[in-house]
């Protein structure tokens, strides 16, 4: 009896492993073919639609492309239809795929690289070409062995303190521009890289420092370099480099204004801005203000060095007795007398004395010691 029992409950086990199998087998075939089932009768818009979209990419893009539905999506997504995403802030809220990264590099990488690049060469071989030709601007009669003060502790404080970090600026911002076409086949992808590291670094925290200097620049000489009718005579004169003609001048003349006002003034600002904007994103900047902050910053870098390279030269090389003037405070009364006629004139009036050469300065380049003039 017992034995009868066994086998009947054995038998039941296997009938009921055997529904089990079934039943799983039929569901498993069956569940997803309900979809396709719903789909065709009542759910059958979703269908329509799909196809209605297939006929809409069809005619928007041609049969090829719109064969397959996930590319259709992307494409969409592409195109900057908004969706859903993990992602809060203001850079990538909703957007699947953001084509303003893309572009940036793509403008980055060909023409600013490419322009930019004959740009800075070819601001050089201009200096180089114009101290070929022109040669070093001296001082016509000689130097007097007189001195007048041209500028004061302060502003050579802000001229030096602004000039040094422009240029560490410009070294670090062109290697970080140019790295990958230049530095790289030169050095090395290892050394590249630590060195765009350290770039990277002086180039962040140098660059607020030299914004505020520059707004200290323009405060302190905005008054001497608004325009007068003098500048017009200076430029038609070719500011006495291109010709004979004497160009009068006040402080500055119409060269050094245009330099303060198109570069100190205008590139600086943009630069700064621009500068300050990627330094600091904290301001909701979308993409598109970073990307477009990343190109004026590059555009207008670019054109300030190359803007640089001029003023550079003059202050330097171009000009016997400028630099001087800016490492000193004192320039020879001669100089003055030649390059900023009115401003020397209107000191005198003032009551400026003008003070023999210092002996150090007289032994390193003193030409022909004649009496003040004035
Ligand atoms: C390191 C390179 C530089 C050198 C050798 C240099 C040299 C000079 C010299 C010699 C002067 C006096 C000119 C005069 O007495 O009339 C001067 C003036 C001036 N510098 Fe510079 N400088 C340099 C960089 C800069 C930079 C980076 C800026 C601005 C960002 C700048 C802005 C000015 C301005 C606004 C003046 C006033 C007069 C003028 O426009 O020439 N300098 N510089």
């Amino acid at each position: 009896m017992s034995q009868l029992n066994t086998s009947n409950a054995r038998q039941r086990r296997r009938r009921s492993l055997l529904w089990s199998f079934v039943l799983i087998l039929a569901l498993s075939l069956g569940l997803p073919s309900l979809g396709y089932v719903l789909a065709q009768s009542g759910g059958g818009q979703g269908v329509q639609q799909q196809q209605q979209q297939r006929l809409q990419q069809q005619q928007r893009f041609g049969e090829d492309r719109a064969s397959n539905p996930r590319s259709d999506m992307w494409r969409d997504a592409r195109e900057g239809q908004g969706g859903f995403t993990t992602q809060t802030g203001p850079y990538v809220t909703n957007t699947l795929i953001s084509n303003v990264g893309e572009n940036w590099r793509q403008f980055r990488m060909g023409p600013l690289i490419t322009y930019g690049g004959y740009l800075l060469i070819g601001a050089l071989v201009l200096v180089a070409l114009v101290f070929t030709i022109r040669g070093r601007i001296r001082i016509e009669p000689g130097r007097a062995g007189m001195t007048i003060q041209r500028w004061t502790g302060f502003e050579r404080f802000v001229h030096w303190f602004t000039a040094i970090s422009f240029v560490l600026l410009a070294i670090t911002g062109l290697s970080l521009l140019f790295g990958r076409t230049v530095l790289i086949p030169v050095i090395g992808h290892q050394a590249f890289a630590a060195w765009a590291d350290v770039g990277k670094t002086v180039h962040n925290y140098v660059g607020p420092a030299f914004s505020v200097a520059l707004l200290l620049m323009i405060v302190m000489w905005v008054r001497h370099n608004i325009p007068r009718k003098v500048d017009i005579a200076w430029f038609k004169a070719g500011g006495g480099i291109f010709s004979k003609q004497h160009a009068s001048a006040g402080k500055f003349n119409g060269g050094e204004k245009i330099w303060f006002w198109v570069g100190v003034f205008t590139f600086g600002i943009a630069v700064s801005v621009s500068g300050f904007l990627l330094n600091f994103p904290f301001f909701e900047q979308t993409r598109e203000t970073m990307a477009l902050s990343q190109a004026a910053h590059a555009i207008f870098s670019i054109l300030w060095i190359g803007f640089f390279f001029g003023h550079a030269y003059i202050g330097t090389l171009g000009t016997e007795g400028a630099l001087e003037g800016m490492t000193t405070g004192q320039v020879d009364v001669n100089w003055a007398k030649q390059h900023h006629d009115l401003w020397y004139e209107d000191e005198i009036a003032k009551g400026a004395k003008p003070q023999p050469a210092a002996e150090g300065k007289a032994a390193a380049g003193v030409g022909t010691v004649g009496q003040p003039s004035h």
